[in-house]
C-alpha cells in the first residue's frame, strides 16, 4: 500500500540575503494511511516548515517528499491544514469560514450549507453558525478551523500546535474531540505539538525532531489503546522516555 507522506532526504535551505540558513537536513520517515502521528522539537528547529513542505506551498531544497504515491501539489491533493496562528476570517461569520474551504477548493455552491452544517454540528457548534469569530471563544475558534479543514474531504490533516494557546481544560476536551473525530472519519493526522503529554495521548506514533537542521532524533511507538489514562504508570513512562530525548535537543539552543 501507498504511504500516505513519505520523506527521502528532505532538506530545506532558507536564503536570507547573504546568509543561508539550513533548517531542515536529510529528513526521511513515512506516515501509513489513517495512522496519527505527532512531531516534536524544539522551538525553530523547522516544524512549520516542515508542514508547509508536506503540503506542497514551498518545495525542498533536495530530496523527495511523496503524498500517497505523487508530489505534492495543492491543486491534485486536498490539504486540511489547521494553521498555528489564528487562521479565521474575521468578517464571515462560523458558516462562511466553513464554506470558505469549501469555495477554494471549487465545490458547488449548492452543496456548501449542508456540508458547512455536517461539519459544524460535528465539531459541536451547532446553534453558532451566524456568530463572528470575535463573538466565539478561542476553544471554538479553534473547532471551526478543524471543521473548515475537514469539510473539504481532506486527504490529510495537517495540524500545526493547534491547541498551544488554549487554556488546559479546554484543551484536554479539544484532544478528546479530535480523536474522537478521527476515529469516525478514519483520516491521515500529522500533528505537531511542543506539548509532549498532548503527543502521547494522541499518537499512535511520535517523531522527536533535533534542534535545527532538523532530522529525525527518535520515532516511539505508543503501544497504548485509546483512550488514554493520563496518569497511568505506562502513560507517565512513554512521557518521561520522550521528554528525555526532547530535553536534550533543548540544551544549547
Ligand atoms: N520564509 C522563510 N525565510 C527564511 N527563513 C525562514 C522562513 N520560514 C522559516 N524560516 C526560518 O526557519 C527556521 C524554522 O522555522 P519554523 O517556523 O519552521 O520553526 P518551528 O519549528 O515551527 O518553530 P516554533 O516551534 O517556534 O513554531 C527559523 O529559524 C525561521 O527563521
Ligand atoms: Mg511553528
Amino acid at each position: 500500500m501507498k504511504k500516505a507522506i513519505l520523506l527521502e532526504s528532505v532538506s530545506k535551505k532558507y536564503e536570507v540575503g547573504s546568509s543561508s540558513l539550513e533548517v531542515i537536513k536529510s529528513l526521511t520517515f513515512d506516515v501509513n494511511e489513517n495512522e496519527f502521528v505527532c512531531i516534536v522539537g524544539p522551538s525553530g528547529c523547522g516544524k512549520t516548515t516542515l508542514l508547509r513542505l508536506v503540503s506542497g506551498l514551498e518545495p525542498p531544497t533536495s530530496g523527495r517528499i511523496l503524498i500517497f504515491g505523487d508530489p505534492p501539489d495543492p491543486r491534485k491533493q486536498r490539504f486540511g491544514v489547521i494553521f498555528q496562528e489564528d487562521s479565521l476570517l474575521p468578517w464571515r461569520t462560523v458558516i462562511g469560514n466553513v464554506k470558505f474551504g469549501l469555495e477554494l477548493q471549487g465545490y458547488k455552491e449548492s452543496e456548501h450549507e449542508k456540508i458547512a452544517r455536517t461539519y459544524i454540528e460535528l465539531v459541536g457548534l451547532q446553534g453558532f453558525e451566524n456568530y463572528y469569530p470575535h463573538q466565539i471563544s478561542g476553544g471554538m475558534k479553534k473547532r471551526v478551523a478543524i471543521a473548515r479543514a475537514l469539510a473539504i474531504n481532506p486527504d490529510l490533516i495537517l495540524m500545526d500546535e493547534p491547541f498551544a494557546d488554549l487554556d488546559a481544560q479546554t484543551r484536554s476536551l479539544m484532544q478528546r474531540e479530535l480523536l474522537n473525530i478521527w476515529s469516525k472519519l478514519n483520516k491521515t493526522v500529522l500533528f505537531i505539538t511542543h506539548n509532549v503529554e498532548e503527543a502521547v495521548f494522541l499518537a499512535q506514533r511520535v517523531f522527536v525532531l533535533t534542534k535545527r537542521p532538523s532530522r529525525v532524533k527518535q520515532i516511539i511507538n505508543i503501544d497504548l489503546p485509546y483512550p488514554r489514562a493520563r496518569l497511568s504508570p505506562p502513560f507517565i513512562s512513554y512521557r518521561e522516555r520522550i521528554l528525555t530525548a526532547f530535553h536534550e535537543e533543548l540544551e544549547g539552543i
